[in-house]
């Protein structure tokens, strides 16, 4: 189904002859409607909601002005798709002169819940963008900070609600989405926003004995924290050889790409593919997370003479794809690392989080890693190699430092005194 017009839309209309004056669209809000089906011709995702953005850009002149987005009416949602235990769902709109949203909805086992949001803003489109410094299509990526919805529920919002990122708001209104629609109906039952939650004023219990306590007024509301971002899911990956499993992967990851500021995506195990090609000295993982996010890891085997051999990792890049269309976002390689080694025929092991920095921009997080890219033998692990981090050898180090300094010292002043007993000695035989 297409997009209709809402009643906020007839309002326009009959601003027009404003609009002509130049006030920008302002009231001009279309309504979307996603009505997505199944191969059996069910409803397996549903969403019909408003929205606007606020977008700061900067002008031909330096300043930076702040002009409004919204829907217009010819709205197509190209790319939706409805999504499954191992596929994200997806609600995609693209409308005006190149300007296109979407969202990335991931199944829990009880819950949905928004992943991210990625907007792409044309500032080529003049009626927008009068006197954009910058020409061409921006994409940036907001993580959606609402929380999990119940599986076979409604999310319903009417009133309005904004997400900000720098430069960006996004405001929605009038939202009634569920995914993962069970049974070809849309559910009955409602999760509602917090904004449309009664806003009753919090009681204050009589606290203990005392019974004149002044009537406190009621605090106001507090402002939704900003959800955290839990560590992400490990996953376990493997390539094989023939029928002979030969890389062995098992690790949690998490990008953090800055943008105007970081944003934090979770790799979920559950839609990410593994590809690749093992080799004698070098070895190559693919993880291919819904057609939207590609890590590459690549390990080489040391080019040493020496008769005991090392692998290391020495190349990651990362790129970040529009789902909708297989087009490249943006993308990042270091392939000058030298991490995570191990002598050849072992694994290597780090549980706690470790950091890649690809690039300014781009870090990769790795989470409970273990992984063997050679030599792999009868689908297991070999004997892991641990990294520092997780020994407790590690807080044996400053001791170590402290206690070489301490004999650095001893020796120094050792050989003070000596110095100073020769150059005596030296003086008296003058
Ligand atoms: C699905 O429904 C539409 C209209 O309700 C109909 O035109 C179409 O043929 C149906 N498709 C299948 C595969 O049943
Ligand atoms: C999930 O959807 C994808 C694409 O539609 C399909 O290839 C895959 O088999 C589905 N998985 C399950 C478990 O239904
Ligand atoms: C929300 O939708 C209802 C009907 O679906 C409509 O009557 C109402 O005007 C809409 N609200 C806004 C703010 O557009
Ligand atoms: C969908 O249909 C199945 C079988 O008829 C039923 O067991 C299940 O409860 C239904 N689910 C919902 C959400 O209505
Ligand atoms: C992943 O592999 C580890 C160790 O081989 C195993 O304990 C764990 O159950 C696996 N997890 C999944 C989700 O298969
Ligand atoms: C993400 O990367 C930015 C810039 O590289 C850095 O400032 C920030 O601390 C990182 N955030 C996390 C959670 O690693
Ligand atoms: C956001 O706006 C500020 C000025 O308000 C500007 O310095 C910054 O470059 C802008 N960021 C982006 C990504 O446009
Ligand atoms: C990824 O793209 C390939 C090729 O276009 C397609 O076959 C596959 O279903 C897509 N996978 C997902 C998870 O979207
Ligand atoms: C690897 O070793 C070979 C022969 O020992 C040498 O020619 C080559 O330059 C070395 N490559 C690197 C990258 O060190
Ligand atoms: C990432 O590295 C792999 C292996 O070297 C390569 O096949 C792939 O093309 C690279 N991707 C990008 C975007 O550089
Ligand atoms: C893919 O979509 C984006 C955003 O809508 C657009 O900027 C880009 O040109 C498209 N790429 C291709 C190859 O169609």
């Amino acid at each position: 189904m297409g997009p209709r017009r809402s009643a906020a839309s007839s309002r326009g209309r009959l601003l027009l002859p404003l609009l002509l004056l130049g006030v920008s669209g302002f009231f001009q809000s279309y309504a979307v409607e996603v009505d997505i089906k199944d191969a059996s011709n069910a409803t397996c995702l549903y969403a019909n909601w408003m929205m606007r953005f606020l977008i700061t850009y900067e002008s031909n002149n330096g300043d930076y002005k702040t002009t409004t987005l919204n829907l217009s009416s010819s709205a197509t949602h190209n790319g939706s798709v409805c999504g499954n235990d191992t596929q994200a769902a997806l609600v995609a709109v693209q409308f005006g002169e190149g300007h296109s949203w979407s969202i990335n909805i991931t199944k829990n086992n009880e819950t949905y819940q928004g992943d991210f949001m990625t907007l792409t803003y044309n500032t080529n489109d003049t009626a927008v963008f009068p006197d954009a410094k910058r020409k061409g299509p921006v994409t940036i990526f907001i993580k959606d900070p609402a929380g999990p919805v119940q599986l076979n529920t409604v999310f319903v919002c009417h009133n309005s609600f904004d997400i900000e990122a720098e430069n960006i708001t996004q405001i929605f209104w009038n939202v009634t989405l569920q995914a993962f629609v069970q049974n070809g109906t849309v559910s009955k039952k409602e999760t509602r926003c917090p904004a449309d939650r009664p806003t009753s004023a919090p009681t204050v219990p009589p606290t203990s004995a005392n019974a004149t306590t002044a009537p406190t007024t009621a605090a106001p509301p507090a402002p939704t924290p900003p959800k955290p971002v839990e560590n992400p899911d490990t996953g376990n990956y493997s390539l094989k050889s023939g029928n002979k499993t030969c890389f062995l992967a098992t690790v949690g990851l998490q990008l953090n790409v800055s943008q105007d500021k970081p944003l934090l995506i979770n790799i979920n195990p559950k839609t990410t593919v593994a590809d690749g090609a093992c080799g004698n000295t070098t070895a190559t993982l693919k993880l291919n997370d819904g057609n939207s996010t590609l890590i590459g890891f690549t390990f080489a085997v040391k080019n040493a003479s020496a008769s005991v051999q090392k692998f290391y990792l020495r190349e990651v890049n990362v790129t970040l794809l529009n789902r909708l269309n297989g087009s490249v976002i943006s993308s990042a390689d270091n392939n000058n690392l030298s991490k995570w080694d191990a002598f050849l025929g072992s694994s290597y092991m780090c549980r706690k989080e470790q950091t890649l920095q690809i690039n300014e921009n781009v870090q990769v997080h790795t989470f409970n890693l273990w992984i063997q890219p050679f030599l792999v033998e009868a689908n297991k692990f070999a004997t892991a190699e641990e990294c520092l981090a997780d020994s407790d050898l590690n807080f044996l180090i400053p001791i170590a430092v402290g206690v070489a300094l301490g004999f650095l010292i001893i020796l120094v002043f050792i050989s003070y005194i000596i110095g100073r007993r020769k150059s005596r000695t030296g003086y008296q035989s003058v």
